[in-house]
């Protein structure tokens, strides 16, 4: 409802695109109704003037009218904005990344969804009772675990800061409107001609200043009476206090809800020439406007009082740090004094973090002379087109290296939310896949990511570990965990069996992959001992005493119990998902115990011990698939959305480098997984191909089917991969590229996953090197595994793998035509065997000796 609002607020202009050259024909184009001039002219276009000539952003001819589908973001992880474009007005939408409501905020008796001690020991009785009632249930099933759910109290939502309103006392036709993401600077744009003046808009989110700017200027005139004002419009924010702090600076001061989080903006407004003031027209409304002025700016900065570090039990789990305004106004003062240094130092910021270390190119050739939209519009599937997956990769890590580098990791709106988001992070895939390209990419944004799991799920979760599992080391969270630590089984939504979401105690396993991806990519031992190895031991003490015997199958393996697949239905016992991620964990706590400095030789031993005795999660079941779940349950008619029984083979490895001497054989004289790695694999496949192409009747969203694209490549399959890719695009990608969960809707819900994720399964067409359980194993680095035909000639420079190696490959007609490769000062394993591969041939091996390079150019 609220854009609704919005376009109130925009005058009644006619918008006429850029047009360059005018060609007859066409009577029923979209934009035939905005163009004044010639109705039934088709337009030849041309990219603005200052569209990067690499052809690295996306532009429009028309200001956006649909927030999620048609904004733009800009954002530096503490801030998000996006923006609609506009000429006379233009209303940003804004977020502070730490703005939800609920949690100890809202409520004082907040407890992150878990059981009171007093319930304890009630808990623990129904857990013991569920495992009795699995194990003797003729297939190992039971239908609920509303016992141990709590209901979630004050759960919160994440929340939009409210708009930005920046207008000017103009009016009369528009002409030469164009508006623009320039992915090369991270700066949104918009230019336009009225009234004989030529006006330019811009706004960027500056990381190194932690503000946000927006600026109006006319190239050769006074501008107009501009004004900036801040207000709530349309979103749900309680009516926060908007006043004058002085002559040029806007204050806000609110709250998430009532009663709720504080939160503060602060708007500071700086022309050039001219004359600025502040006027307050009642408690909740001030506006600054500026006259006689050749260019006006307002730089922004915001927070609220929550702070990780008090996510503790000695902090009472308050989450309540400082009131912000301190900190704001010292970040204001030098942030808001040059808006040219601020811009140079945002773009090399930009340029730094995204384009100096890695970049990739698909061959592709820029289409500067169509707008993003139509070029969207006319995407198909299976023939895609290289310049839009191109734009569609670039955007996913320039939306990833905006949102994830603040104090939050990107939830599952990265930072960009106009409504309170329907979903915060969930942890069962989707936070996940948020950060799948980061290590391989070369991004350094994974930090606030292993602060998240620090300090907001380890303190809550251990008690979660006691309180309903009665488990008294290490943590445990669960799917839905949020900024408040929400550790326990979220009960009561009404929202079908409540096992399907609350019942995933392998959120913080699944997150331990990238606590080992980061520190096999980076070799930084420093963080591994500091933060990496607590989190991984932590979360592995508590599973290994989770385990327990399988006294169903009785063949002495441990399983977990109760357990159900990410959203599916069976609640059961033994599920692939678990234990192939469990034993992925325990192979990692055994590479990285040597570099932790950790002593506890007993803590190791255990782990191998239950390594060895543990269900490896990998059995091939009655029609030829990879069962899902222990006991052979599996429908070949089952599209269900997630890939779970697949985690082995993207984005793990216990698949994908199967070992029959470590993961198979026969167990206790009872079951039989004598396989062969390509009865393991082609089981898989089986599975993959029964699960279909991510639209089913449970769901359409982008993720699904990013993470079939991803896994299809594993196969070394380039016409599945790139039929998934362009399926992602065509399906649920929008006119701004955003992944649209119910695309087909009128005003359809983002989230960021499916964007974030796409350039992983790009990565993972063009270069493997999947994990394997020791060291002792080579390290297999795959060129090309899933090249698809319309990308024949590229090049990838950068790129990480693990074992600290940077690769630069370059290929054409269809083939590596050179790759160099070069280890690391510091390898964690100095003599780790590594063997390149390409078409199933290895064309090259070495051991990753520090600073070793070679290069091949023989295919
Ligand atoms: C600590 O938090 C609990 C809710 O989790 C609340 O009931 C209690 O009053 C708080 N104690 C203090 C000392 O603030
Ligand atoms: C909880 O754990 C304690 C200590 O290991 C044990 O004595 C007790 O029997 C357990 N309770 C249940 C219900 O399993
Ligand atoms: C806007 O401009 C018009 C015409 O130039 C003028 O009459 C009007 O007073 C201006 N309004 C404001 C709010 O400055
Ligand atoms: C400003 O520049 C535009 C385009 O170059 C021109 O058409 C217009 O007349 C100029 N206006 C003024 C006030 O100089
Ligand atoms: C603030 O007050 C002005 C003047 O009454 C009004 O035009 C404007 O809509 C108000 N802004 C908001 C956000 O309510
Ligand atoms: C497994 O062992 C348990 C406990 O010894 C026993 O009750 C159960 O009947 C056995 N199940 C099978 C299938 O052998
Ligand atoms: C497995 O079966 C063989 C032959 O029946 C027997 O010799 C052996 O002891 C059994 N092993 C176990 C672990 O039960
Ligand atoms: C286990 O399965 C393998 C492969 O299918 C087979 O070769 C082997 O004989 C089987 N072992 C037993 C004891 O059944
Ligand atoms: C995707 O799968 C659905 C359901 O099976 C089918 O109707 C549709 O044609 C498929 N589309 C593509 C592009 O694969």
């Amino acid at each position: 409802m609220a854009y609704l609002q919005l376009l109130s607020y925009i005058a009644p202009e006619i918008y006429r695109p850029a047009a360059q050259l005018v060609i007859s024909q066409g009577p029923t184009m979209w934009w035939s109704k905005l163009f004044a001039l010639a109705p039934a002219a088709v337009l030849s276009f041309a990219a603005p003037s200052g569209f990067p000539a690499s052809g690295n952003g996306l532009w429009y001819n028309t200001p956006g009218n649909l927030w999620s589908k048609t904004y733009l973001p800009v954002g530096n992880g503490f801030l998000g904005a996006m923006t609609p474009g506009g000429a006379s007005v233009e209303i940003t939408q804004l977020n502070i990344e730490s703005l939800w409501s609920g949690g100890p905020f809202q409520d004082p008796a907040y407890n992150g969804g878990n059981k009171r001690p007093s319930e304890a020991p009630a808990a623990h009785k129904a857990m013991e009772s569920i495992h009795a009632s699995i194990f003797a249930s003729s297939t190992g099933q039971i239908d609920n675990i509303e016992a141990l759910t709590t209901d979630p109290g004050a759960y919160g939502s994440y929340a939009s800061a409210g708009y930005l309103i920046s207008t000017m006392n103009i009016s009369g036709p528009v002409t030469g409107f164009a508006r623009w993401l320039d992915m090369d600077e991270g700066v949104a744009r918009v230019t336009w001609s009225q009234s004989s003046n030529y006006f330019t808009r811009e706004t960027f989110c500056s990381h190194p200043s932690q503000a946000c700017y927006h600026r109006i200027a006319s190239s050769n005139a006074t501008l107009p009476s501009t004004t900036f004002a801040f207000a709530t419009l349309g979103s749900l924010l309680p009516t926060p206090k908007i006043t004058c702090l002085d002559s040029r600076t806007l204050q806000v001061r609110g709250f998430a809800s009532e009663p709720g989080m504080l939160y503060e903006i602060l708007g500071k407004v700086q022309s050039t020439y001219g004359r600025v003031a502040c006027t307050a027209l009642s408690a909740n409304n001030a506006t600054i406007s500026v006259t006689g002025a050749t260019e006006a700016w307002i730089a922004w900065v915001g927070g609220t009082e929550y702070s990780m570090d008090a996510g503790n039990a000695k902090s009472n789990f308050s989450f309540r740090g400082a009131d912000p305004h301190a900190s704001l106004t010292s970040l204001l003062s030098p942030a808001s004094s040059s808006y040219q240094d601020a811009l140079v130092q945002h773009i090399a910021d930009i340029k730094a973090t995204l384009y100096s270390r890695f970049s990739l190119s698909l061959g592709q050739k820029p289409q500067l002379n169509i707008p993003t939209d139509q070029i969207r519009a006319a995407y198909q599937v299976d023939k895609g087109n290289p310049y839009l997956e191109w734009l569609t990769f670039n955007l996913g890590r320039y939306m990833l290296a905006s949102s994830a580098r603040g104090t939050l990791p990107a939830n599952l709106q990265g930072k960009w939310a106009k409504d309170p988001a329907p979903w915060g992070a969930d942890a069962n895939i989707n936070i996940q896949m948020n950060y799948w390209s980061a290590e391989m990419s070369n991004l350094d944004v994974t930090r606030p990511l292993f602060d998240y799991f620090e300090k907001t799920w380890a303190p809550r979760g251990a008690m979660t570990a006691q309180t309903l599992y009665n488990i008294s080391r290490g943590w445990v969270a669960h799917n839905e965990v949020r900024i408040f630590g929400h550790t326990g089984m979220k009960g009561g939504t009404g929202a079908g069996n409540t096992a399907l979401w609350a019942n995933y105690p392998e959120s913080a396993v699944w997150m331990m992959i990238h606590v080992w991806d980061h520190f096999d990519h980076t070799n930084d031992v420093a963080w591994w001992k500091a933060q990496g190895w607590p989190l991984l031991k932590g979360v592995a003490s508590f599973q290994l005493d989770k385990l327990i015997p399988d006294l169903y199958f009785n063949d002495s393996t441990l399983v977990v119990a109760p357990c159900n697949s990410p959203e599916q239905s069976y609640i059961t016992f033994g599920c692939a998902h678990a234990q192939q991620m469990i034993w992925q964990m325990f192979n990692a706590v055994e590479k990285g115990f040597k570099a932790s400095g950790d002593t506890d030789i007993a803590f190791l031993n255990e782990v191998r011990s239950k390594r060895a005795r543990m269900d490896k999660g990998l059995r091939i079941g009655r029609w030829g698939q990879l069962q899902e779940w222990k006991v052979d349950l599996d429908s070949p008619t089952d599209t269900h959305r997630h890939l779970s029984h697949l985690i082995g083979l993207y984005p793990g490895y216990a698949i994908s480098s199967y070992d029959l001497g470590l993961q198979g054989g026969l167990i206790a004289n009872r079951t039989n997984t004598t396989y062969t790695k390509s009865q393991v694999m082609d089981a898989a496949m089986v599975s993959l191909a029964h699960r279909g192409n991510g639209t089913g009747p449970d769901a359409d969203a982008g993720w699904e089917k990013v993470w079939r694209a991803a896994a299809w490549a594993q196969f070394g399959n380039a016409p599945k991969f790139y039929h998934e890719l362009t399926y992602t695009i065509y399906e649920t990608f929008g006119p701004n590229l955003f992944s649209l969960y119910n695309p087909f809707d009128p005003d359809p819900l983002f989230q960021i996953d499916a964007n974030l994720g796409f350039p992983a399964a790009v990565l993972n067409a063009l270069l493997q090197a999947q994990d394997v359980p020791s060291f002792d194993i080579p390290l297999v680095i795959t060129l090309l595994p899933a090249l698809p035909a319309a990308w024949p000639s590229g090049q990838l420079k950068g790129a990480r793998t693990r074992g600290g190696i940077t690769v630069d490959l370059q290929w054409s007609n269809g083939k590596p035509t050179t790759v160099a490769l070069a280890v690391d000062s510091n390898p964690i394993s100095a003599s780790r065997s590594v063997r390149v591969v390409f078409a199933g041939k290895i064309v090259g091996s070495f051991t990753t000796k520090p600073n070793f390079r070679t290069t091949i150019q023989r295919f």
